[in-house]
């Protein structure tokens, strides 16, 4: 007999997220739609609505042309169905490349949606962004390590932290976030040895993806988690389900009856 995790029945603030540091990992996966986010919501702390929505429900090669009336409109969606969870908006490449843009382009999410708090990526070149956002009254999730958005300037998905350089590297991204006033952080695509440095050197929660079991919370991409993005599955990636499979079986099955003329029976009918 299992003994599950009780499931979460009051609503997640960024003062919880903050208290669970070193006390209980947290969990967030992403979701871009109201079904699916009602099914999510309650079953994690944090919800993202990542704009790996790009690649997995638009079909495009990257995250890079993701934009912000996209991730307003999917975020709508979420906010409908999560109702406990912390909805996170993930702010998508070039919203947030001046002070300007980003206090523009995140008062609009906080003012079109629900969400509970923004993300971007990058380092300590960024920190500036944070500040300004958070001395705007709009919380930030960082995300520093692999990031997608770097992919065209970087010229591919590199794993970070191989070596005692890029681990100081982190590290400093990490406080230099933390002070600008971050809540928590992503470390996406590093080192475990990596992960351990940065979460030992702030005093806000970590999230990690890719990152072994070292950081405060994890994150994964609900597609690939339950096996619904089949075009690539990254080495992190735990299938918790057979989407895919199943949907296919469930056509297979209505296509057959359909053709022979089982479905619709009596049962389903007027
Ligand atoms: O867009 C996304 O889904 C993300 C997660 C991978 C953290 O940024």
């Amino acid at each position: 007999m299992s003994i599950h995790t009780p499931k979460i029945d009051k609503k997640i603030t960024l003062t919880t997220i903050a208290k669970m540091k070193g006390k209980e990992p947290i969990t967030m996966i992403t979701a871009y739609d109201a079904l699916f986010a009602k099914l999510f919501d309650g079953e994690v702390e944090m919800i993202l609505v990542g704009d790996s929505l790009n690649m997995s429900f638009l079909g495009k090669e990257d995250t890079l042309s993701a934009t912000m009336d996209q991730m307003i409109y999917h975020t709508q969606a979420v906010c409908n169905g999560a109702k406990r969870s912390l909805v996170v908006l993930d702010m998508p490449f070039g919203s947030y490349a001046t002070v300007e843009d980003a206090i523009h382009n995140a008062t609009r999410a906080y003012r079109q949606t629900n969400a509970q708090a923004v993300k971007i990526e990058g380092g300590k070149e960024r920190a500036h962004i944070v500040e300004a956002l958070t001395k705007n009254s709009i919380a930030v999730l960082g995300h520093i390590g692999l990031m997608p958005q770097f992919l065209r300037s970087d010229g591919a998905y590199k794993i970070r932290g191989k070596d005692k350089t890029d681990i100081k590297k982190l590290v400093e991204d990490a406080k230099a976030l933390e002070k600008a006033g971050v809540f928590a952080l992503v470390i996406e695509g590093v080192k475990e040895a990596a992960a351990l440095a940065v979460t030992e050197a702030v005093s806000i929660p970590t999230i990690g993806i890719g990152a072994g079991n070292v950081t405060d919370g994890q994150v994964l991409v609900w597609s690939d988690m339950f096996d619904f993005f089949e075009a690539f599955t990254p080495k992190f990636v735990k299938k918790y389900g057979a989407g895919a499979k199943m949907i296919r079986e469930g056509l297979q099955t209505y296509r057959d009856e359909v053709k022979s003329r089982t479905f619709p029976s009596k049962e389903y009918t007027y």
